[in-house]
């Protein structure tokens, strides 16, 4: 812990000298949440908000390390920024996040990067104070990792406005997929207590928020140490808050049931909303992916969940090219996403993590192989979500107002409470606000309609 006269010291310099701070961050929903609090923790130091990194007092970059081409572009930015600091000697580059995490990174990209001044891990982001006040205190480089999960709570934080907030209601992961390096760079399951959650959620429906997004690597493994709190109980617990809407993600199929789906149906402000991620349609890879659930439980999950909510929009992750993926199970693949006729989905190329089980199997795919193959799902993928767009058009959907639309400037867009992107006409002032709009259109991804 920082002493109060250093931290004094500190913050008056940060504000006399006016600095400013820029977040650079790369990965899921759950490292831009973290964000958000590393961005809390420097405004309480009183450093104001930069508008880009090439004139930031300190950059953070806020890494993710789930495939390789996100490592690579990592490291090409933080390169980018050693001309521009040897004309602004004074600032800060700090390097963060999963990364990070993984066993020498930190070291490495120390050794590599000598303007990077500092590096630290997912655990310990509190104690950005005393990691700056060592650099502009003292002159001390800083490399600060651990491996022990702390979760805090009551950080502050820098939310984006209203209408929309993360909840993060667990982190790590203990599910160790083969291929997967998140629970080596996460550390294993860690719930919040429900009632701090729900504390929360409470303060942004009073702060003016309308939509929260709970976030966890699986959220459905919530509470798994607990009697007594669990993630339908936590899911009806929120939406007894009186929320507009909640939405979560990631769901594990293998926590997935009943229970959660009929709390789901039960509460109108829990939107209609599914992600569960499949990776794969065929039983045999998902037994070498370690995802302990078969192709026919996870069809069952599905028959299950539209049978309560037949009008549920399903999402899912999918990877192709894991090691020794044949082409029957690459076809199961296919053939599964048609059967289920998902609404949309993430699609990915396997990329080997080193320390993993899978990175050392033997059969590796070949390079030419993996992109047609992943050319075949995105293109399938593009007819399903399509197809499901079209299935709304007639229909009159809630929209809850986001901002402009980034498609035209002169509409604004919300989301379903599917969470389909809807572009319309309108004023900017609707923002915030949930309004009855009728779907006119269907484009590629997103949706046109008119104010009702
Ligand atoms: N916990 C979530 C997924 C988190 S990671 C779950 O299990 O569903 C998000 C997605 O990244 C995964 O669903 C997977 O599709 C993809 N992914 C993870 N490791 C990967 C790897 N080594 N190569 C390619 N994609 C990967
Ligand atoms: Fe990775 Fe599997 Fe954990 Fe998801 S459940 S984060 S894919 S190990
Ligand atoms: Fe990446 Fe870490 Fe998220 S590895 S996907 S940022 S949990």
């Amino acid at each position: 812990m920082i002493n109060t006269q250093d931290l004094e010291r500190l913050k008056e310099m940060i504000r006399s000298e006016g600095l400013s701070f820029y977040i650079e961050t790369y990965g899921c929903q759950m490292n831009a949440h973290d964000s958000e609090k590393m961005g809390g923790i420097l405004l309480e130091l009183g450093y104001r908000q930069a508008t880009d990194k090439f004139g930031a007092d300190i950059v953070l970059f806020n890494t993710c390390c789930v495939r390789e081409n996100a490592e690579n572009k990592i490291y090409g930015n933080v390169g980018k920024l050693k001309q521009v600091k040897k004309q602004r000697s004074h600032m800060i580059i700090g390097v963060c996040g999963c990364m990070m995490q993984q066993k020498d990174a930190a070291a490495h990209l120390f050794r590599m990067f000598p303007f990077v001044d500092m590096c630290f891990g997912t655990t310990n982001m509190q104690e950005l104070p005393e990691m700056i006040a060592g650099i502009l205190l003292d002159d001390k480089r800083q490399l600060n990792v651990k491996y022990d999960v702390q979760v805090e709570e009551e950080m502050p934080m820098l939310r984006e406005q209203p209408p929309l907030a993360s909840v993060n209601i667990m982190q790590g992961c203990n599910n160790f997929c083969s291929y997967c390096i998140v629970p080596y760079v996460r550390g294993r399951e860690h719930s919040r207590p429900m009632k701090n959650i729900v504390k929360e959620v409470e303060f942004l429906i009073e702060a003016g928020y309308r939509e929260v997004l709970l976030l966890g690597q699986n959220v459905n493994s919530y509470g798994n140490n607990s009697e007594e709190e669990n993630f339908p109980k936590l899911l009806e617990e929120i939406a007894k808050t009186g929320i507009d809407r909640i939405r979560f993600m990631s769901s594990h199929p293998k926590d997935a049931g009943r229970d959660m789906f009929e709390i789901m149906a039960r509460y109108p402000n829990i939107c209609k909303q599914l992600h569960l991620p499949v990776q794969s349609g065929s039983t045999s890879l998902l037994k070498r992916m370690n995802r302990k659930y078969s192709r026919e439980h996870y069809l069952d999950l599905i028959r299950e969940v539209r049978e309560i909510m037949p009008d549920i929009k399903i999402s899912t992750d999918i990877m192709i090219g894991f090691p020794g993926e044949t082409e029957e199970e690459f076809l199961d693949t296919l053939s599964l996403m048609r059967e289920v006729r998902y609404d949309s989905s993430f699609d990915f190329v396997y990329s080997p993590r080193k320390g993993t089980p899978a990175a050392s199997m033997p059969d590796q795919i070949p390079e030419d192989v993996k992109q047609q193959r992943i050319m075949q799902i995105v293109a399938l993928q593009s007819e399903l979500t399509f197809e499901s767009n079209l299935r709304n058009v007639g229909k009159t959907e809630l929209i809850l107002i986001e901002g402009k639309s980034s498609r035209d400037p002169s509409m604004i867009a919300g989301k379903t409470d599917g969470g389909v992107m809807v572009n319309c006409r309108g004023d900017i002032s609707l923002v915030g606000e949930i309004i009855p709009v009728k779907i006119t259109e269907a484009k590629k991804t997103t949706l046109i309609g008119e104010r009702i």
